[in-house]
């Protein structure tokens, strides 16, 4: 299928789902407060892959939690009367979605693990943080953002 629709109006935060597009699992996570504020504090200098690999942003855009956590295309036009018009509203913020497959060499990495409370791939050792980003470890990137929406507030178009 070349889009799916995930209704993620039963995932808490602190939780996860994973979803299949494209054969790829696809991590849904509703993130705690603290994971974001987490990956907020980072300092891009620090960062092993400097870009956001977000298929909603350009290229270049640096690996800001802000950039990883933002979906492209038509926002909701109603329910959410203070969204913000480009759509990082932070009623947002808290939803990291991403191709759950390792940048090293495909592995499916581990939830809430590794060093950086993000996720850890058990297969060499790579640590991602938590707004998925690589932080120690032989994987060459950040784990990849699909295209995706928010077509109402809880249901996400992915693909
Ligand atoms: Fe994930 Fe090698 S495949 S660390």
């Amino acid at each position: 299928l070349a889009e799916i629709d995930v209704d993620v109006s039963q995932v808490a935060e602190g939780q996860s789902i994973t979803a299949k597009w494209r054969g790829k699992p696809i991590f849904i996570r509703h993130r705690t407060a603290q994971e974001v504020e987490e990956a907020k504090s980072v300092n891009l200098d620090d960062l092993k892959d400097p870009v956001a690999r977000n298929a909603n942003l350009p290229a270049d855009a640096p690996a800001t939690d802000a950039n990883r956590a933002t979906g492209g295309g038509a926002q909701p036009s109603g329910g959410e009367g203070a969204a913000a018009a480009d759509g990082m509203s932070p009623a947002r913020e808290q939803w990291l979605i991403m191709v759950g497959v390792c940048t090293h060499l495909g592995c499916i990495p581990l939830g809430t693990s590794g060093d950086y409370d993000g996720w850890f791939c058990p297969c060499h050792g790579s640590h991602y943080d938590t707004a998925g980003r690589i932080r120690q470890g032989p994987a060459p990137e950040n784990m990849a953002i699909p295209p995706y929406a928010f077509t109402t507030d809880t249901n996400i178009r992915i693909g």
